[in-house]
């Protein structure tokens, strides 16, 4: 099969496209032929062995993806060849064959395109835990979003929208806060182009309930300044490469909630609200409320380009490989 392959660690242009064997099939598992998958931050991140867990080299990279499943282990009893399914692993999505566990699949709702599935799995569902359970946003919340443009930031405002908030996206050009705006937010801050803070005392006055902060560096200390007393800040990951260092009396006099989410380990202790908000994700997937922003498609042979164009913060929404070639191949960044 052909895939992207990384054989040593480092910048996206490590990862070359390969014929290499179809990784074989165990028990409980699936395989499945991919249309397309799609790229995250944290796939540069394994790639360059910066991530939190370490993938042995060589390795398949790429986390989620969308598909036909082609062929099923014998335990395996609610997956079957035929489906059309999307999944999420550590690494192998940037291939032809994918083989995960079958309880890493579900099955599309019906109309749902495979490239918009396979762009899915990973922001819409973090946006959507950090949003529902670890913010905890309510109608009328005023949620600031920092790296708005990015995968999870577009979704987290499309996301908290459909929750009510009164978003306020934050990025770093008009292009990416158009598109933010078209999702929903009604405030809109440049930070490349004056004072955050001061940008943001302007848009709200009187104080953000939330903050939602993929970006960290520079941005997390004035976003966290702009929430009024007793405002929540949920820290979701570091994309500027710097992870802020917050002085504590800015927590202490206003009595604010500063709160982490990580996914996986997420998941292992709130199993009842993950299956929750999982069903409540798949019917607003399922009722066109939620859909992924595909900013740009790549033919999977253009895998460099696609992981250096998120690595590099250019990418608007999400970055899809189209694998199987089906799809409109559109370079737009
Ligand atoms: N905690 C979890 O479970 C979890 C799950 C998924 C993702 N994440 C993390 O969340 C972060 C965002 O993921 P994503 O998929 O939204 O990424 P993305 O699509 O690449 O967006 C990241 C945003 O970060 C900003 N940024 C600033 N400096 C950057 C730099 N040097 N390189 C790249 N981006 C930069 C950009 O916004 P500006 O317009 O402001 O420059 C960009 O739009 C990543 O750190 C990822 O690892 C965490």
């Amino acid at each position: 099969m052909r895939a992207a392959v990384c054989r040593r660690y480092g910048a996206p242009d490590v990862v070359g496209v390969e014929d290499i064997d179809a990784p074989s099939l165990g028990a409980g598992q699936v395989r499945v032929g991919v249309a397309a998958a799609a790229v995250n931050f944290p796939d540069v991140l394994i790639v360059a062995d910066s991530y939190q867990v370490s993938a042995p080299t060589p390795f398949v990279p790429g986390s989620e993806f969308a598909g036909t499943v082609t062929e099923v282990a014998g335990d395996v009893t609610d997956v079957t060849v035929g489906d059309l399914v999307m999944g999420t692993g550590f690494v192998g999505a940037f291939a032809e064959e994918a083989v995960v566990a079958a309880q890493a699949v579900r099955r599309l709702p019906s109309g749902v395109d495979l490239h918009v599935a396979a762009a899915f799995g990973v922001a819409h569902r973090t946006a959507y835990h950090v949003l529902r359970s670890v913010a905890r946003v309510q109608p009328g919340d005023d949620v600031v979003m920092l790296g708005a443009g990015g995968g999870v930031g577009l979704a987290a405002v499309q996301l908290a929208t459909s929750l009510g908030a009164v978003v306020t996206a934050v990025a770093s050009s008009q292009e990416k806060l158009d598109v933010a705006a078209g999702y929903g937010a009604r405030h809109l801050v440049n930070h490349k182009t004056g004072d955050l803070r001061q940008a943001l005392k302007d848009a709200l006055p009187a104080g953000a309930d939330v903050v939602v902060d993929p970006v960290g560096g520079d941005l997390a200390e004035p976003a966290l300044r702009s929430l009024h007393r007793g405002g929540r800040f949920v820290t979701v990951g570091y994309a500027s490469g710097t992870i802020p260092r917050i002085p504590l009396n800015l927590v202490l006099l206003k009595g604010i909630t500063i709160v982490g989410f990580e996914f996986r380990t997420w998941v292992e202790h709130e199993q009842e609200a993950f299956a929750r908000n999982e069903e409540e994700l798949m019917g607003l997937l399922a009722d066109g409320c939620a859909v992924p922003h595909i900013g740009a498609t790549f033919a999977l042979d253009d895998v460099v380009a696609a992981m250096r164009s998120v690595a590099d913060g250019a990418a608007i929404g999400k970055v899809v490989l189209d694998v199987a070639g089906s799809g409109d191949v559109r370079r737009q960044i």
